[in-house]
C-alpha cells in the first residue's frame, strides 16, 4: 500500500461511521456513576484514586479479565503497587470484566444495557501503548475501542466523555518546531510515524467528530508521564525515557544533545484531569494540555543524575549510539541493548531537534485557580525517581557513596 493510501485509510477510519447519534437526553447534575477504562495501567490507577478522592462517584472500571473476581483482583494489585489501595473505598470500585477490542466492549447484552442506562460520566483512558507495533495491530483497541466507548456514551442517555489523548499527536512534520496551544488541531501527515501515534490520532479525531455531532466531550493531551512526585512510583517502565536513562547508567555515558525533555509527574496529570472534568465551570468541547511548563534541558538533566553519584560522561551522539551497538552485538550481547537498538530504530521523538513546543497557558490558568501546579524537575525529584527505579530493581547500577 502506498503511503498516500495508508494516510487516506487513517482519515477514513476517523469518520464517525454508524452510531446512534447524540440526540438522547443529556445526563445532568453531579455524576454518581463513572465508567473508567485503563484503571489497571499507570495513569489509570492514579485517575481512579483521584476520581474517588475529589468526587463522590462510584467507579465502574472496565478491566481485561475472565470474570469479576479476576478483574477486581487486577485492580487491587495495581492500586497496591501504586500505594493507593484503601479498604474504606473498596465499595466504590466496581470491576467490570470486558475488553475495548471486542464488540460491545466484551460485555454481555444485559450488562451493556445496564451501563448505558446507569453510567453518568465516562473517562476513557485505556489504550494499547507499544512503540513497535503497527497501526493495524493497535487499531482494535485504540480506534475501535474508542468508537465503542463513543457509542456507549450516546446510548440511552448522553454521558459526558473525558478522553485521554496525547501530545505525541503533534509529532507530524506539519508541526515541526511550532509552538502549539490547546486550540491547535493535530495535523495528520506522513511524518506522524508509528502505529501508536497514528491510532491515537484517529481516536482523538473520532472524539472531536463526536463533539461536533453534539456529544459533551473533553480532550486531555498529556506529555511524557513519569513517576509520582513524592513516591517516584512508576509502573510504566517500558517508557523510552526510562529505558534510555537505564542505558546511560549502564554505559556510564549519555549522548550530549541540545534538546529539552518534558517530564510530567503522574500525580499532577491525574489531579488535573479529575479537577477539570468535575469543575463546575467546565464547558463542552474543551481541550487541555498537560505537560511540564518548564521542560528541562537534556544535558542538565544528565548532570543532575551524575550529581546523585552516578558516573556519567557526555559523549557525542553518534559515539553513544556506537556504544549501544557494541553492547548489543558483542558475542555476549545483552538483550537489554538489543531491545534498545530496536527501539532506537523506530521513530522516537525524545531527542528530535524538530520537536514542537507546547503552550498550555489556558490549562495552567485553570489549574492554578485550584492550586494545582506541575512540580519542577529538580535534583530532589530526580533523586526520588532514581531511588524508586533502584528500589524496584529496574536500575541495578550503584551510585558512588
Ligand atoms: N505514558 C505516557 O507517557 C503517556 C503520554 C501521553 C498520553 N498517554 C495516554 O494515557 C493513557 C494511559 O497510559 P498509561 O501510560 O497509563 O498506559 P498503561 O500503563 O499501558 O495502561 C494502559 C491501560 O489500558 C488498558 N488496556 C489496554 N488494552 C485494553 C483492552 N483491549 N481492553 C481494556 N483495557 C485495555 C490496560 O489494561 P491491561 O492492564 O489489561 O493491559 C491498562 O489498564 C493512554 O490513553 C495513553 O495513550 C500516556
Amino acid at each position: 500500500m502506498s503511503n498516500a493510501d495508508f494516510m487516506a485509510g487513517l482519515r477514513a477510519d476517523a469518520e464517525p461511521g454508524s452510531h446512534p447519534g447524540f440526540d438522547s437526553p443529556r445526563v445532568s447534575g453531579q455524576p454518581d456513576k463513572l465508567l473508567l477504562t485503563g484503571a489497571t495501567g499507570f495513569l489509570g490507577a492514579y485517575l481512579l484514586d483521584e476520581w474517588l478522592r475529589q468526587t463522590g462517584v462510584t467507579a465502574y472500571c472496565l478491566v481485561r479479565a475472565p470474570d469479576t473476581a479476576a478483574a477486581q483482583a487486577r485492580l487491587r494489585l495495581q492500586l497496591d503497587r501504586c500505594g493507593l489501595w484503601s479498604d474504606d473505598r473498596a465499595g466504590r470500585i466496581i470491576a467490570v470484566p470486558g475488553d475495548l477490542a471486542r464488540p460491545q466492549l466484551g460485555l454481555d447484552a444485559a450488562q451493556y444495557a445496564r451501563l448505558a442506562e446507569e453510567i453518568d460520566v465516562i473517562c476513557h483512558n485505556g489504550a494499547w501503548i507499544n512503540a513497535l507495533l503497527s497501526y493495524q495491530d493497535l487499531k482494535p483497541v485504540n480506534v475501535e475501542g474508542t468508537r465503542a466507548i463513543l457509542r456507549l456514551a450516546g446510548e440511552v442517555r448522553q454521558k459526558p466523555l473525558h478522553y485521554v489523548s496525547t501530545l505525541a499527536l503533534f509529532f507530524g512534520t506539519g508541526h515541526t518546531r511550532q509552538t502549539l496551544t490547546e486550540t491547535d488541531v493535530p495535523v495528520l501527515d506522513e511524518g506522524l510515524r508509528g502505529g501508536y501515534k497514528q491510532s491515537k490520532w484517529v481516536a482523538e479525531q473520532l472524539v472531536r467528530n463526536a463533539g461536533l455531532a453534539g456529544l459533551d466531550t473533553t480532550i486531555y493531551r498529556p506529555g511524557r508521564i513519569l513517576g509520582h512526585s513524592h513516591s517516584g512510583v512508576n509502573t510504566n517502565l517500558q517508557d523510552i525515557f526510562c529505558i534510555i536513562l537505564k542505558a546511560c547508567l549502564k554505559l556510564g555515558s549519555y549522548p550530549a544533545m541540545d534538546t529539552v525533555i518534558d517530564i510530567t509527574p503522574v500525580d499532577y496529570i491525574s489531579r488535573a484531569v479529575v479537577h477539570l472534568a468535575s469543575s463546575e465551570s467546565r464547558r463542552t468541547g474543551e481541550v487541555f494540555h498537560l505537560h511540564n511548563p518548564t521542560p528541562v534541558p537534556w544535558n542538565q538533566l544528565m548532570e543532575m543524575v551524575r550529581d546523585l553519584g552516578y558516573p556519567l560522561r557526555p559523549l557525542p551522539e553518534e559515539a553513544w549510539h556506537s556504544e549501544v551497538r557494541r553492547r548489543s552485538s558483542a558475542q555476549a550481547g545483552e538483550s537489554f541493548f538489543r531491545q534498545l537498538r530496536l527501539l532506537l530504530r523506530s521513530p522516537i521523538y525524545l531527542f528530535s531537534p524538530d520537536k514542537p513546543l507546547y503552550c498550555g497557558e489556558m490549562t495552567l490558568n485553570r489549574l492554578a485557580e485550584a492550586g494545582i501546579v506541575c512540580p519542577r524537575v529538580d535534583a530532589e525529584l530526580l533523586a526520588t525517581y532514581v531511588g524508586y527505579l533502584k528500589d524496584c530493581g529496574f536500575i541495578t547500577v550503584d551510585s558512588n557513596p
